[in-house]
C-alpha cells in the first residue's frame, strides 16, 4: 500500500517537473526595461506584464510578452469586467497575419466556443505588436478603463498554437492555459509589485522570496517526508524501538518550526504583492499551514495503544500526513514556477525527492521480506511445539 503510494507520488512527480521544465518562462528580469512604471511575472504561461496607470486620464498602457506556442500561434490579454473567467473579457489578441506582419485585434469574448473580432467596452488605441527572439510575442496598447469597474481589475491572459481566416483558434487546456487569470490592483505605488526598475528594494524583496523558498522547501518539501520515513521504517527494527518514535517526533515538530516561519514569510510576501495574486500557492500555503497544525494536535490527542478509540486516531493520523506530503511537494514546486530560480535548484529538489523515494521504496521492501521471514518462523516454531 505504502509501497504503491510512493511510486505513485514519485511518477506524478516527474511527470509534473518534466510538464513544467519544458515551459519557458519569460521573468522581468530577461525582459528588455520598457518604460512602464510596473513589472509583474504573471503567475502562468510564463509570461510578463509590464504597464502604466495614468489615474488622471484613467488610461491603462501595457506590454503583454508571452512565449509563442508556435510560429503560427497567438497571445491575448483581456480585462475582464464582469467575471474571473475568458467569458466576459475585453481582449486583445496579437498573430501574424500573412508575411509577417503582426496585427492586434479587439473580441468582445462571449462564450468559450468561437470568438470573432469585434468592438469591447473600452476605447483602445496604439495597439501594436512584435516578434522578438526565441519566439516571444509581445503586445502593446493603450487601454482606457472606465472608472466604474474600480482600480482592481480581473485580468484575464492566453496564449494559442493556430490562427485560421483571422480568427484565433482554441487554446490548450493544460492547467496553466485554465487558470491564467488574476488580478490587477492599478493603484499599486510604483516601484513596488514587481517594478522593473532594479532598486534596492526590488533586491530585498528578491531576498525575502529566497528565503521564503528555502524554509519551506527544506520543511514542508524535505524534512516531513523525511520524517514520515522515519517513522514507518525505522521502527521495524528492533533496535528502532521506541527510537523511531523521538525520531518522528523531533523530526516533524522542527519541520512544522520551519514551515510556520516559511508561511509567515509567505504571507508577508503575499501582502507586499499587491499586483499579481498567486492564488494556488497560497491556498494551498493556508491549507498545509492548517493540516500541520491539526497534527500538532494528533500528538497531544493519541490515545492509548490498547484504546479501540486509537484505529480512528491512526487513520486520521496518517491521511492527514500524506495529504501534507503530497501538497507540500505540489506547493513546493508551484513555489519554484513563481520564483523561478536557476534551473539547479528545481534539478536539486527533484534528486532529493527521488532519494526519498528510493529509499522509501527499498526500506519498504526490507521490511516485507522481514514480515515474511517472521512469518515463516513463527510457523515453524509452532510446529516444533507440537512434536514436543
Ligand atoms: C459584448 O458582448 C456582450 C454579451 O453579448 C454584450 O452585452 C456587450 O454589449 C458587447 N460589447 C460590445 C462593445 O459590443
Ligand atoms: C499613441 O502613440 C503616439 C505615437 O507613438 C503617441 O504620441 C500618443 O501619445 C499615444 N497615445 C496614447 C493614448 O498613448
Ligand atoms: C491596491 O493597492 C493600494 C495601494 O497599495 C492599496 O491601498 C489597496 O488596498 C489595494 N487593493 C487591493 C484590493 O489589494
Amino acid at each position: 500500500m505504502a509501497l504503491w503510494l510512493w511510486s505513485c507520488l514519485v511518477v506524478l512527480i516527474i511527470l509534473f517537473v518534466q510538464k513544467t521544465q519544458s515551459q519557458q518562462v519569460l521573468t522581468c528580469n530577461s525582459s528588455p526595461k520598457l518604460k512602464f512604471d510596473h513589472c509583474n511575472e504573471l503567475p502562468k504561461l510564463g509570461s510578463v506584464l509590464q504597464w502604466t496607470y495614468t489615474p488622471t486620464k484613467s488610461t491603462l498602457s501595457i506590454a503583454f510578452a508571452a512565449v509563442l506556442p508556435s510560429a503560427d500561434g497567438w497571445i491575448a490579454w483581456a480585462i475582464n469586467p464582469t467575471s474571473t473567467g475568458m467569458v466576459g473579457a475585453q481582449a486583445l489578441i496579437a498573430f501574424q497575419e500573412g508575411a509577417g506582419a503582426v496585427s492586434v485585434k479587439t473580441f468582445n469574448v462571449t462564450s468559450y466556443k468561437s470568438i470573432e473580432p469585434s468592438e469591447i467596452d473600452f476605447p483602445v488605441s496604439n495597439m501594436s505588436a512584435e516578434v522578438v527572439d526565441g519566439g516571444v510575442m509581445r503586445l502593446f496598447a493603450t487601454i482606457k478603463v472606465p472608472p466604474e469597474i474600480g482600480t482592481v481589475v480581473n485580468q484575464v491572459w492566453q496564449v494559442g498554437a493556430a490562427v485560421e481566416g483571422g480568427v484565433p483558434l482554441v487554446h490548450d487546456f493544460a492547467s496553466d492555459n485554465l487558470n491564467s487569470v488574476g488580478t490587477l490592483n492599478l493603484t499599486t505605488p510604483s516601484g513596488s509589485g514587481g517594478a522593473v526598475a532594479g532598486g534596492g528594494d526590488g533586491g530585498s524583496k528578491q531576498k525575502k522570496r529566497n528565503i521564503h523558498g528555502i524554509l519551506n522547501a527544506v520543511s514542508w518539501g524535505v524534512l516531513f517526508p523525511v520524517g514520515v520515513i522515519l517513522a514507518r521504517y525505522v521502527k521495524a527494527f528492533e533496535f528502532g524501538d521506541p527510537a523511531w518514535f523521538y525520531l518522528h517526533i523531533g523530526c516533524q515538530v522542527s519541520a512544522y518550526a520551519i514551515g510556520v516561519a516559511g508561511w509567515a514569510t509567505g504571507l508577508k510576501l503575499g501582502s507586499q504583492s499587491k499586483g499579481v495574486v498567486h492564488n494556488y500557492h497560497r491556498n494551498i500555503g493556508i491549507a498545509l499551514f492548517s493540516l500541520a497544525t491539526l497534527q500538532m494536535f494528533a500528538l497531544f490527542l493519541r490515545p492509548k495503544k490498547e484504546h479501540k478509540l486509537r484505529i480512528y486516531w491512526s487513520v486520521y493520523h496518517r491521511g492527514v500526513g500524506l495529504s501534507i506530503i503530497v501538497l507540500g511537494i505540489i506547493n513546493v514546486f508551484k513555489g519554484l514556477d513563481i520564483l523561478n530560480p536557476d534551473k539547479k535548484w528545481r534539478n536539486a529538489y527533484t534528486i532529493a525527492l527521488i532519494v526519498l523515494g528510493v529509499v522509501a521504496v527499498v526500506f519498504e521492501a526490507i521490511s516485507w521480506v522481514r514480515f515474511i521471514v517472521k512469518k515463516k518462523k513463527s510457523k515453524r516454531s509452532s510446529r516444533n511445539d507440537q512434536t514436543f
